[in-house]
């Protein structure tokens, strides 16, 4: 794996490997009308500096031929494993992968994957490979919720691949609804991060975690609101990582404008008593939840329908503020099971050390992430700084660095704290 380590730059997403050698990446592609995505996901591995083999399913040459692959990966391309037999391509092409993407991954090549068929050269390579494997599925709404392929992923993930969830919207057809195949650059980022992290990429699968991002409005009228600044882009870092260490990840934003992360369920609210909502649900389930959202601790006691007039000569009526819930301390409090560990953010602008062991008792949570805020620091920026204070009376000091560091310092506690095997039931 020290290839891969080097080959990958974490910054930019290229691979100027130091040692010469290029990370070598598997492209499977399964037959749905997604496969015409998976080109321009080829198309930025290779412009990225990956050596990409495409392997399409025979279905998939129907959506795209194999010239098409061929010429934008450089490979000769085969589905069988009856193509270039002395090379023992149905062995060699898994064996030799720094990591497997499947994209489009339809429900018949995740059956065929979960049970361990091997009757065609990508599934033959899916048994071979022993790198990271990344699913990305895409298929029409009923089929992703059938049983049948919900435990096929379950199996998968258990067994350590990522498995992103499909998105929301447009389908095949006048259809909407989950089983769009995530937008290509969030593929991608998902495998830069796989490959990134090489063998220690995993050790979120099978859990479940809630990640809360952005900050919540409070709504005064129909066209104002009280609100922060908070851009979520910690949120999405932790969400972006978690997804690349295989958990099951829910995401939920308020008020953000960014592009939904590959392979997260993305809940949308607005106001902090839509986001306690949103967070307590996904919770009941969940192994972590950590709360990045910058919540709203009042809320305009009073909601006018009619958008508020200016008073001639009487100058303006005050608002009167109602205290909204504290969510992590209410959760904290209350856990859904003994065994959910709990993440909080503080925001600090003096005395941040004993500020933060303070806040972290009176919130009762397991980990409190404390930053330092200011002028430009912190809010809608792409680095942060931080120090992250435990129960057990831990620091852990993340240096100014991209929010994606400080993000997989959070998870690494976080698995540190869920410990052994994921739980069942
Ligand atoms: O008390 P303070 O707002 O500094 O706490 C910040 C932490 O508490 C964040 O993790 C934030 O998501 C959470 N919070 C909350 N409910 C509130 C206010 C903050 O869960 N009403």
């Amino acid at each position: 794996m020290e290839r891969q380590a080097d080959g990958v730059d974490g910054a930019d997403g290229t691979a100027a490997g130091t040692t010469g050698a290029r990370p070598r990446v598997v492209l499977g592609v399964g037959g749905g009308i997604a496969a015409y995505k998976s080109c321009e996901l080829l198309r930025r591995l290779t412009e990225s500096g990956h050596d990409v083999t495409v392997v399409p399913t025979e279905s998939a040459l129907n959506f795209v031929g194999a010239a098409t692959w061929s010429a934008l990966s450089g490979h000769p391309v085969a589905t069988g494993v009856w193509t270039g037999v002395h090379e023992v391509p149905h062995v060699r092409i898994g064996q030799h992968a720094d990591l497997v993407v499947v994209a489009p991954a339809t429900a018949d090549l995740l059956a065929r994957a979960a049970h361990g068929l091997a009757d065609d050269l990508l599934t033959n390579t899916l048994l071979t490979a022993r790198c990271p494997v990344v699913f990305a599925p895409a298929m029409h709404t009923e089929m992703w919720e059938h049983p049948a392929t919900q435990e096929n992923v379950a199996t998968l993930r258990r067994r350590g691949a990522v498995v992103v969830e499909p998105a929301v919207g447009r389908l095949t057809g006048v259809d909407t609804g989950k089983g769009r195949l995530p937008e290509p650059a969030e593929i991608f980022e998902v495998c830069r991060r796989v490959l990134a992290r090489g063998g220690l990429s995993r050790d979120l699968a099978g859990r479940h975690v809630v990640v809360s991002a952005g900050g919540t409005r409070e709504p005064l009228d129909p066209v104002r609101f009280l609100g922060n600044r908070s851009s979520g882009k910690q949120g999405y870092a932790l969400a972006r990582t978690a997804v690349a260490r295989g958990a099951r990840v829910t995401l939920v934003a308020a008020n953000t404008a960014l592009p939904d992360p590959a392979g997260a369920d993305v809940v949308r609210v607005g106001s902090a008593e839509q986001l306690r909502d949103a967070v307590l649900a996904a919770a009941r389930d969940a192994d972590a939840v950590v709360m990045a959202a910058a919540v709203a601790d009042f809320r305009p006691s009073h909601y006018t329908d009619m958008k508020i007039k200016k008073r001639d000569g009487q100058g303006p009526e005050p608002i009167r503020l109602a205290e909204n819930p504290d969510i992590l301390a209410g959760l904290s409090a209350d856990r859904p099971h003994p065994g959910l560990v709990v993440v909080g953010f503080a925001a600090e602008t003096d005395d941040v050390l004993a500020n933060g062991r303070k806040k972290l008792a009176r919130k009762g949570c397991d980990l409190l992430v404390v930053n330092e805020v200011g002028e430009g620091t912190a809010f809608g920026t792409d680095d942060n700084a931080a120090v992250v204070l435990g129960a057990d009376g831990s620091e852990t000091e993340v240096p100014y660095g991209p929010k994606e560091a400080l993000a997989e310092t959070v998870w690494d506690l976080v698995s540190v704290r869920l410990g052994g095997a994921p739980r069942t039931g």
